[in-house]
């Protein structure tokens, strides 16, 4: 996993990246489990990778209303199930065909193309099962509150809405508020329901308050996105642990092909700044989410 800038972010992160990791080795079926294959996959693709972006900022929102550990790991596990679903569907050949993901072979290709739709359908279901057996939420009617919002988050009106629109503008040439649009759903939309279901783990929230944490969640989500297209172009195979250079590739818009490197930096810059705009309010218990906001600036991968 990534060494953060930060060390006091760093050592935060890194046990919450190890506590997930817990968590998810926990919940994932057992791999000598039927069907055996299935759940070898499922622990292949989401185990053991990636940097737990969500999470990270489901615990840090969390903060935010003191939610306990055992309501917010359940939120985070929950969520960074449905993103790597997300990826293990966004690599199929039908989508990016791609062949490396977290410094491994993709799923389908370690395994098969109809074992990955398997364990995306499974993960999802996984997810949507943690948050509805176990307790997340101090009443029922925020539980399923939380449910919906994952829901919506992932669906049609959120990633997979998202990814509909990334797969029919290859090769078109999009105005910048259709780019944002699409990337607002198939990676804001997800990096969003992490923020606010985390944040509902805790004690309730006013609407002012919600509408600061919606406000944060949004700007973090989009410049999420900005910077995978900054480093899909800048940054190496090696470092990113997924092919580089595929968005040229295969004639995705993204920000970089469409204003241009220095101006989705600038964008990433700017909406970094307005993420942090939301926080004040919240006092030092927003430390992490304005720390997790710089990291999605600054990182390398
Ligand atoms: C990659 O997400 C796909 C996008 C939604 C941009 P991450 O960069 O969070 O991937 P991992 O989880 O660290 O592998
Ligand atoms: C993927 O966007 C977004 C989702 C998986 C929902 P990309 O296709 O740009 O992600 P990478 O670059 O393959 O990780
Ligand atoms: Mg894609
Ligand atoms: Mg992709
Ligand atoms: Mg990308």
């Amino acid at each position: 996993m990534q060494v953060l800038a930060n060390k006091d972010f760093n050592d935060w992160a890194r046990q919450r990246q190890m506590h997930m990791e817990t968590v998810l080795e926990r919940v994932l079926p057992s791999a000598d489990l039927a069907p055996q294959r299935l759940h070898q996959a499922m622990r292949y693709a989401a185990l053991d990778g990636g940097k737990r972006v969500r999470p990270l900022l489901a615990f840090a929102a969390g903060e935010l209303t003191s939610a306990p550990v055992d309501r917010v790991e359940t939120v985070a596990a929950a969520v960074e199930l449905i993103h790597v679903y997300s990826l293990v569907h966004d690599d199929l050949p039908c989508m990016d065909n791609d062949e490396l993901r977290r410094g491994k072979p993709t799923c389908h290709v370690a395994f098969d193309e109809a074992t990955a739709l398997l364990v995306g359908d499974s993960l999802q279901s996984l997810a949507f099962q943690l948050i509805a057996e176990r307790t997340v939420a101090h009443s029922p009617s925020i539980q399923l509150e939380l449910i919906r919002l994952l829901a919506l988050a992932s669906g049609s009106r959120g990633m997979a809405g998202g990814q509909a629109i990334d797969l029919e503008s290859v090769g078109k040439t999009l105005t910048q508020t259709e780019l944002e649009f699409m990337h607002i759903h198939k990676t804001g939309a997800l990096i969003r329901a992490a923020v606010l279901l985390g944040a509902h783990a805790g004690s309730g929230l006013d609407s002012s308050q919600l509408d600061a944490i919606n406000h944060y969640a949004t700007c973090v989500g989009l410049a999420f996105q900005v910077m995978d297209d900054i480093l899909d172009v800048e940054a190496s195979t090696a470092t990113l642990g997924k092919t580089a250079g595929k968005d040229a590739e295969q004639n995705k818009p993204t920000y970089v092909s469409i204003l241009g490197l220095e101006a989705a930096r600038k964008l990433a810059e700017d909406l970094h700044h307005n993420a942090l705009l939301a926080l004040p309010e919240f006092g030092e218990s927003a430390r992490r989410l304005a720390q997790i906001a710089d990291f999605i600036v600054q990182r390398q991968s």
